[in-house]
C-alpha cells in the first residue's frame, strides 16, 4: 500500500520507495501540506506550530485562536479571496457575483490504478504499479466541488496530480485560475532552476535564488514555448548533480502553462502551477466539470542526476506509448537542410539512393512537398503533392524509395494555414482572427482554429488519408508560430476565455486519434525546433526535434538543458553540413555526430555533396551508434560537467547492469598549453574490472595512453578518474566504450 489514511489523525501519507508526502485534514476541514521530502515515518503536524502573525487573519469559527491562519499554515490546494493572501490555486466566480473559494474538506477515496483524465495525455499504470488518491473539497458558498488527484507510483518515485472541478451549485461557476497543484515547501532555504531560451536556442538552465515575492515560469504564447520550458526545479542552495536535494515540477501540458513560485514573509515557499491564468476562463453549468492538465512531481536527495534519472525512466515507461518509445527508432535522413524548398522528384529520389548507400535508414522529406510551396508564403491546408515538383504524386515516389528498402517519412504542418491555400478560399473563417481586427501572421501564416470540432475532423480526415494511402513509417509534426488573435467563431462571448485550452484539447484529440490508428508509425514533434518540447507532446511523439540549432556547439548546452527533465530518447537531433547553417561555424564531422549521438541520431545534409572519406567517416558513425543506441537510450546519463564550465563538456552513458559505460567529450575551448583532461566516471560497480572496448577522437590527434585501456576498476575510473591525451584542434572530440572484463 502506497496511500494511508490515518482515521485518528486524520493523515494521508503517500508513501514511494525514496519519498514520504503527508497531509492532514486540519481543524475546520483545511486540508494542510504536512510534508514532502525523503522517505520517514510518522506524523508529522508537530513541524507546524501555530503563532500569532500580525495581519493574519483568522477563520471566523477560530476568532479567538490567533495562532492558526490560512495564511501561515501550509495548505494542500489554496483557495482565494480567504484569510491565505498567497499564492491562490483556485480563482471562481458565481453569476451572483461570489468571488474566491474557501475549501474544506468533504470526502476521499483510495484505489487501485492510475485516475483518467478526459481528453488530456497523463502517466499510465503498467499494470499494478499505482495507487490513486482523490480528496474532494468543497466551497459551500458556491458549491464548486475541488476533486484532489494522486497518482503514486511507489516504486519509481513519482508523485502525479491533477484536479476535477464539478459544479455541484445551481448557478453558471466560472474559473479564473485553476491549477494542477499547489505545493508548500515550509522550512529551508531554496533556488529556482528554469530552461528559458529562444528559437534555436532552447532550453538553456538559469539557475537563481528565490527572492522573497513571486516568481513566474510561463508562456502565454499558445504552446509550451521555445521562450521558458514548463519544467523547473526547487533546489537547495549547495544542491549538485550528485549531491543535495531537490524537487522537480513537470506540466504534461503544450499550451499556456504558468508556474508561479512564492517566498513568503515566513520564509516558506509555495508553487502553483497549471495553465495560465492570464486571458483563461472556464464556465461551469452546474453538473458540469473541468479537469486540469497532469503535473508531475519527483523529489530527490541525491542531486539532479538522480531527479534526471527518475523522470526519464518515467517517461520512457510511462508517459510515452510502449510499442514505439521502446522501439528501435530509425536513423533518417531529413531533406530539410539537404536541400529546404528546392527539390523534385528526380532530386529526392537522389537523395534517397545517397541516403541509403549511405546506410541510413529512412528518408524524410520535409517541408514544400505539397500545394505549390516553393517558400513560406503559401499552401499549408494543401495537403496534396505539389503537382511541379512531383508531377507523379507522392504515391509512386514513395514506393521508389521503399523498394530501395528505405523507410519513408513525411513532413506536415496541420494546425497552420497559409491565406495562399485552398483551404483558406475554401475556409477564412477557420483561421484564428478577432472580428473587425487583421490578425498577425508569424512566417507568413495564420494558425487554424483547433478548437472547432470540424476543423479537427477535417484535419483528422486529411492525415489519416494520407497515412492510410502511403506507405509512411514516420510524421514530422511541426508548428511554426504562435498563437494570436484568439477568437472562435464557434464559441459564444462569454466563452472566449476557454479558446487557447480548447485548442490543446483540439490537439490532443487529434494526436490521439491518429496515434491510436497508426500505431505502426512514428510521430516526431516540432514546433520551430523545441518551441514544444513537453511531456503532453511526447505522450504521442516519443521525440521531439530539440532545435533549429544543428550547430554541435549549440547543441550542447540546448541538450544539456533538455536533459534535466527529458530522457535522451527523446531528443531529436541530426549531424548537419559544415559551415553549420544557423551558426556559420565549422566543426569536425565526428563531433557533430558525438553530440547529435545523444539523441535519436540522423543526417540533415546532402551526401552529395560529401567526400568519399567524410562518406566512409559516416558510414564508421552508424556503425558506432547502432552499436550504442540501446546503452544511449536505455543507459542513465551522467552530466560530468557543469553548463559549459570548464574548457571541455563531458557526459556519459552507463548501462542498466552497469556492464558497460560510454564516455563523451567535447573540447569547446581548445586551449594553448593546455591543462591535464581530467574527468571522474559514474555510476560504475567499484569492484568490477572495466576494459576499454573502443576508442575514436574526433578532429585531433590523438590516442589513448596505455595505462587508460584496462582492465582498470570502476573504483578507479570513478574516484581516480581518467586523463585523457591532449586534444589540439578546432572543437575536437572523443567518444570512449569500456566494457566489464568478463562482460
Ligand atoms: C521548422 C522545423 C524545421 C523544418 C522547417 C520547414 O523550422 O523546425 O526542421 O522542418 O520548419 O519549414
Amino acid at each position: 500500500m502506497s496511500i494511508l489514511f490515518d482515521k485518528e489523525k486524520q493523515t494521508f501519507t503517500l508513501q514511494t520507495r525514496s519519498t514520504t508526502y503527508q497531509l492532514q485534514i486540519g481543524p475546520l476541514g483545511y486540508l494542510l501540506h504536512l510534508y514532502y521530502g525523503r522517505r520517514a515515518e510518522g506524523c508529522f503536524d508537530y513541524l507546524h506550530l501555530p503563532r500569532d502573525c500580525g495581519f493574519s487573519a483568522n477563520p471566523y469559527e477560530l476568532q479567538d485562536d490567533r495562532g492558526w491562519s490560512l495564511d501561515t499554515m501550509p495548505q494542500e490546494y489554496s483557495g482565494s479571496n480567504g484569510a491565505d493572501f498567497r499564492l491562490s490555486s483556485v480563482e471562481a466566480e458565481t453569476e451572483r457575483g461570489q468571488i474566491g473559494a474557501d475549501l474544506r474538506y468533504l470526502r476521499h477515496q483510495i484505489r487501485p490504478g492510475k485516475y483518467a483524465l478526459n481528453g488530456l495525455p497523463a502517466a499510465f499504470d503498467c499494470g499494478g504499479e499505482c495507487e490513486t488518491l482523490s480528496i474532494t473539497l468543497s466551497d459551500a458558498a458556491s458549491g464548486l466541488e475541488v476533486e484532489l488527484l494522486y497518482g503514486v507510483f511507489e516504486a519509481k518515485d513519482m508523485i502525479t496530480r491533477a484536479v476535477r472541478f464539478r459544479n455541484g451549485g445551481d448557478q453558471m461557476i466560472r474559473l479564473h485560475r485553476a491549477a494542477s497543484a499547489c505545493l508548500d515547501i515550509p522550512f529551508g532555504s531554496w533556488e529556482l532552476i528554469h530552461f528559458h531560451g529562444r528559437h534555436t536556442l532552447e532550453r538553456q538552465l538559469e539557475r537563481r535564488a528565490l527572492l522573497n515575492g513571486i516568481q513566474t515560469i510561463a508562456s502565454g504564447r499558445g504552446a509550451s514555448s521555445h521562450q521558458h520550458n514548463p519544467f523547473v526545479i526547487i533546489c537547495e542552495p549547495d544542491a549538485t548533480e550528485t549531491a543535495g536535494t531537490c524537487y522537480g515540477v513537470m506540466p504534461v501540458y503544450s499550451g499556456n502553462h504558468r508556474t508561479d513560485i512564492e517566498l513568503d514573509q515566513s520564509g516558506s515557499v509555495r508553487i502553483v502551477s497549471g495553465i495560465n491564468p492570464d486571458g483563461f476562463s472556464w464556465c461551469l453549468a452546474p453538473g458540469q466539470c473541468f479537469e486540469t492538465p497532469e503535473l508531475l512531481l519527483t523529489y530527490s536527495a541525491e542531486g539532479f542526476h538522480r531527479l534526471s534519472h527518475t523522470f526519464h525512466r518515467f517517461i520512457r515507461e510511462n508517459i510515452c506509448r510502449h510499442d514505439r518509445e521502446l522501439a528501435e527508432r530509425p536513423i533518417l535522413l531529413n531533406s530539410w537542410e539537404a536541400m529546404y524548398f528546392d527539390f523534385d522528384e528526380t532530386k529526392l529520389l537522389n537523395l534517397a539512393r545517397e541516403a541509403k548507400d549511405l546506410g541510413v535508414d529512412m528518408l524524410v522529406i520535409d517541408d514544400g512537398w505539397f500545394g505549390h510551396r516553393d517558400d513560406d508564403h503559401s499552401s499549408l491546408g494543401d495537403w496534396t503533392a505539389n503537382p511541379r515538383k512531383l508531377p507523379h504524386g507522392l504515391k509512386p515516389l514513395l514506393k521508389q524509395i521503399s523498394d530501395l528498402d528505405l523507410k519513408v517519412g513525411l513532413w506536415v504542418e496541420p494546425e497552420m494555414i497559409s491565406e495562399d491555400s485552398d483551404l483558406y478560399r475554401a475556409h477564412p473563417d477557420w483561421a484564428l482572427t478577432v472580428p473587425g481586427r487583421k490578425p498577425a501572421v508569424g512566417r507568413n501564416q495564420l494558425v487554424l482554429d483547433l478548437s472547432r470540432r470540424e476543423v479537427v475532423d477535417w484535419l483528422h480526415e486529411t492525415l489519416s488519408g494520407l497515412l492510410r494511402e502511403l506507405p509512411l513509417s514516420y510524421v514530422k509534426w511541426d508548428m511554426n508560430r504562435h498563437l494570436t488573435d484568439l477568437y472562435s467563431a464557434s464559441l459564444p462571448a462569454d466563452r472566449q476565455g476557454e479558446l487557447a485550452h480548447r485548442y490543446v484539447l483540439g490537439l490532443y484529440e487529434l494526436l490521439e486519434r491518429l496515434t491510436e490508428e497508426f500505431p505502426e508509425v512514428l510521430f516526431e514533434g516540432c514546433a520551430g525546433g523545441g518551441g514544444r518540447f513537453d511531456a503532453g507532446m511526447l505522450a504521442y511523439c516519443p521525440q521531439i526535434w530539440c532545435s533549429d540549432n544543428t550547430d554541435p556547439i549549440s547543441r550542447l548546452s540546448i541538450q544539456y538543458g533538455t536533459s534535466f527533465g527529458y530522457p535522451v530518447s527523446s531528443m531529436g537531433a541530426h549531424v548537419s553540413t559544415a559551415p553549420n547553417h544557423q551558426t556559420g561555424r565549422t566543426t569536425p564531422l565526428g563531433t557533430r555526430a558525438t553530440v547529435a549521438m545523444s539523441g535519436t541520431f540522423g543526417y540533415e545534409l546532402d551526401p552529395a555533396k560529401l567526400t568519399a572519406d567524410e562518406k566512409r567517416e559516416i558510414r564508421e558513425q552508424l556503425r558506432r551508434f547502432r552499436a550504442l543506441s540501446q546503452l544511449i537510450d536505455s543507459g542513465a546519463l551522467y552530466r560530468l560537467t557543469e553548463g559549459g564550465k570548464p574548457p571541455f563538456t563531458a557526459w556519459q552513458f552507463v548501462s542498466p547492469d552497469q556492464g558497460q559505460t560510454l564516455l563523451n567529450i567535447v573540447l569547446t575551448n581548445p586551449e594553448a598549453n593546455p591543462r591535464p583532461l581530467h574527468i571522474c566516471l559514474r555510476g560504475l560497480d567499484p569492484d568490477v574490472e572495466y576494459v576499454l572496448e573502443d576508442c575514436a577522437f574526433y578532429g585531433c590527434d590523438a590516442a589513448m595512453p596505455a595505462g587508460c585501456t584496462g582492465p582498470i576498476t570502476g573504483a578507479a575510473l570513478m574516484y581516480a578518474g581518467v586523463t585523457l591525451p591532449p586534444m589540439l584542434g578546432d572543437t575536437p572530440s572523443a567518444q570512449l566504450v569500456w566494457k566489464t572484463k568478463n562482460g
